[in-house]
C-alpha cells in the first residue's frame, strides 16, 4: 500500500519544483531528515511556517465586547516582524461567534491616528448598525453597535469601511472573522467543528513585501483601475504556511479578505473536495469540486478528507480580461504559474471520523418565473484614466509589475496615477445621496452588468440567490445563498430585503474590489 502515497509525493515534490515555491525548502529539508534521523511520527513532513488561527470569542447576550482598532506587529514572513494595525493588536483580529437568537454588542474603540469604522460583512442587521460607508469614528472615539442574530450559521468577516480607504485599511490589518452559528440546526452541528484541529479558518490574502518583509503599497494607476495584486500568497497573515490537519473530514472555512484577487482554488494532487457553504450558509447539499473561485469578499466552507494524506490549498494566476469596445486586453496576474496557500501536513489522531451529510439546508426553491417581481439593474463601469496600452507603453515594463504595486526600475519618469472613473449607473459614489428606495421584506431581480470587467458584486443588508450569470446557469458555487458575486458579464440575483436601513443610515451595494469600492463604485439604498 505504500505505491499511492508514493506516487502523490513525488508528483507533489514535481509540482513544488515546477512551481518554485512554498515547495522550494521541501527538497532540502526530506535530504537533511533521511541523513539525520528516522522520520519520527510527530516530526512536520512539509517546511514552512506553522500556521495560526485567530483567538476565537464567543459573544453572548448581553455582552459588550471591545473591538480595539490599535497599531501592532506581525511578522508575514518569519522572524520578520513588522508594524501593522489590527483589532486587538494582532493583524488578523479575534474571530467572534454569534449565536442565532442573541443581540450581544460590539464597541469599536478606535486607538489609530485616524477615523475608522466597521462593517460586519455578511451580517443582517439594522441599517445604523451595519458600519458600512456612512459615519466613522475620530481617533480616541467609539461606536457600538448592537447585533441582533437572526440568520442562518455562517462563515463573515468585519472589515473597516471608511469610504476612499477601505483598501488601505484593510491592507494594513483592519478585518477579522465572524461567525455566526446556529444552535438548533443539528446538521450545521455535526460538521467538523473543533477550532484550530478539524475546523480551520483560513483567511486568504496577498501581499508584495519587500525585504525586511513590510507589505508595500501603492495606488498606480494600474492598481487603481485593475486593484492590487501581490505576488506573494498568505494566509491568516502567514506566508508559507503549513497546517497541522488530522487524518480525516476536516472543514476549511475560505475567506478571501484580498483586496482584488480572485483566488482560483483547488488542491495540489487535484483531490476532490466537497462545498457545504457559501457567503450566507449552508448549501442545499454537498458539492463535489476539484476546482472553484473566490472573489475578495466571498466565503465557501469545504470539507477536505485527509485519510489519503495531506496535500496543499493552491491558487492559479488571476488573469483577467478587459475589454473596451471591440479591443480585449488580457492583464496578467503578478503570479504567473500556481502557488501555495497552505500546505497541509496530516497525522493520525484518535478522534472519530466525521462523514459528509447527504442534505445540509433545506433552501428554498428559486422561483420557476420572476415575472411580476421589481426589477433594477445596475451597470458598473470602469473608464480609463489613461489608454491602458499608452501606460504600458510608456512604463516599459510588463503589467503585472505595475499591477503588483511593487516598485519597479524605470529608466523613464513614471506618470502621475490617473484615477479611472468608476461608476455605477454612471454615477460615482455619494454618501449624501439615496439612490434606490426598496421596501421592507421585498424580493427584488437585480441584474448586474459588467462591461469591461469582473467585479465582485456586494450587497449590504441583504442575501441572494444568483438565478443565472452570463446568460446561463449558476456556476457550482454561486448555487447558494451569498451576498457577494463575481459578475463576470452579467448576473440576475435573487435579493431578499430582511433588514431596516433609513436615510440616515443607507445600506450600499458596491464592488468588492477595494480600489473600485474606494473610488466610487458604490450606491445606497434604504429599506423601509
Ligand atoms: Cu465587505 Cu461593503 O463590504
Ligand atoms: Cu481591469
Ligand atoms: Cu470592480
Amino acid at each position: 500500500m505504500n505505491e499511492p502515497s508514493t506516487r502523490l509525493s513525488r508528483r507533489t515534490l514535481l509540482l513544488a519544483t515546477a512551481i518554485g515555491l512554498g515547495g522550494l525548502a521541501a527538497p532540502a529539508f526530506a535530504a537533511k531528515r533521511k541523513k539525520h534521523e528516522p522520520a519520527r511520527k510527530a516530526a512536520p513532513t512539509v517546511a514552512g511556517t506553522p500556521l495560526t488561527y485567530p483567538k476565537l470569542i464567543d459573544l453572548r447576550d448581553g455582552d459588550t465586547f471591545d473591538l480595539v482598532a490599535e497599531p501592532a506587529t506581525h511578522a508575514f514572513l518569519k522572524d520578520k516582524p513588522v508594524a501593522v494595525i489590527g483589532y486587538g493588536g494582532t493583524y488578523m483580529g479575534p474571530a467572534l461567534r454569534l449565536r442565532r437568537g442573541t443581540a450581544p454588542k460590539v464597541r469599536l474603540v478606535n486607538r489609530l491616528d485616524r477615523p475608522t469604522n466597521v462593517h460586519w460583512h455578511g451580517l443582517l442587521v439594522e441599517g445604523r448598525f451595519d458600519g458600512g460607508s456612512h459615519g466613522g469614528v475620530a481617533p480616541g472615539g467609539d461606536w457600538t453597535a448592537r447585533l441582533a442574530v437572526d440568520q442562518p450559521a455562517a462563515t463573515l468577516w468585519y472589515h473597516a469601511h471608511v469610504h476612499g480607504r477601505t483598501a488601505e485599511d484593510v491592507h494594513d490589518g483592519l478585518a477579522g472573522l465572524l461567525l455566526v452559528e446556529d444552535p438548533n440546526d443539528a446538521v450545521a452541528r455535526a460538521l467538523p467543528a473543533t477550532w484550530g484541529v478539524d475546523d480551520l479558518p483560513l483567511v486568504l490574502q496577498d501581499r508584495t513585501f519587500d525585504p525586511d518583509g513590510r507589505p508595500l503599497y501603492e495606488k498606480t494607476t494600474a492598481v487603481l483601475e485593475h486593484g492590487f495584486h501581490g505576488a506573494t500568497m498568505i494566509v491568516n497573515g502567514i506566508a508559507d504556511a503549513v497546517a497541522r490537519v488530522p487524518q480525516r473530514l476536516v472543514r476549511l472555512r475560505l475567506v478571501n479578505a484580498s483586496g482584488s484577487r480572485t483566488f482560483r482554488l483547488f488542491l495540489e494532487d487535484q483531490r476532490t473536495f466537497r462545498l457545504i457553504a457559501t457567503d450566507a450558509g449552508l448549501l442545499g447539499a454537498p458539492v463535489d469540486l476539484t476546482y472553484m473561485a473566490l472573489a475578495p469578499g466571498e466565503r465557501a466552507e469545504i470539507l477536505v478528507d485527509f485519510a489519503e494524506g495531506g496535500t496543499a490549498l493552491m491558487t492559479g494566476p488571476d488573469d483577467h480580461e478587459h475589454r473596451s469596445g471591440a479591443r480585449i486586453m488580457t492583464v496578467p496576474d503578478v503570479l504567473a504559474a500556481p502557488a501555495r496557500l497552505v500546505a497541509f501536513d496530516a497525522v493520525a489522531d484518535a478522534a472519530p471520523h466525521h462523514t459528509v451529510p447527504a442534505t445540509l439546508a433545506a433552501l428554498p426553491a428559486l422561483p420557476r418565473t420572476t415575472a411580476g417581481l421589481k426589477r433594477r439593474r445596475f451597470e458598473l463601469r470602469v473608464e480609463p484614466g489613461v489608454d491602458p496600452h499608452a501606460a504600458m507603453v510608456h512604463a516599459g515594463m510588463d503589467h503585472a509589475a505595475m499591477i503588483s504595486g511593487a516598485p519597479v526600475a524605470r529608466s523613464i519618469a513614471p506618470l502621475a496615477p490617473v484615477a479611472p472613473r468608476v461608476t455605477i449607473n454612471g454615477q460615482v459614489f455619494d454618501p449624501g445621496r439615496i439612490d434606490e428606495k426598496v421596501d421592507f421584506g421585498a424580493v427584488e431581480v437585480w441584474e448586474i452588468v459588467s462591461p469591461e470587467m469582473a467585479h465582485p458584486f456586494h450587497v449590504h443588508g441583504a442575501h441572494f440567490r444568483v438565478l443565472g450569470e452570463d446568460g446561463g446557469r449558476p456556476k457550482a458555487w454561486n448555487t447558494g445563498a451569498k451576498d457577494t458575486v463575481l459578475v463576470e458579464n452579467s448576473a440576475e440575483l435573487l435579493v431578499t430585503f430582511a433588514s431596516r436601513a433609513d436615510q440616515a443610515a443607507p445600506f450600499v451595494y458596491h464592488c468588492h474590489l477595494l480600489e473600485h469600492e474606494d473610488g466610487g463604485m458604490m450606491g445606497t439604498f434604504t429599506v423601509a
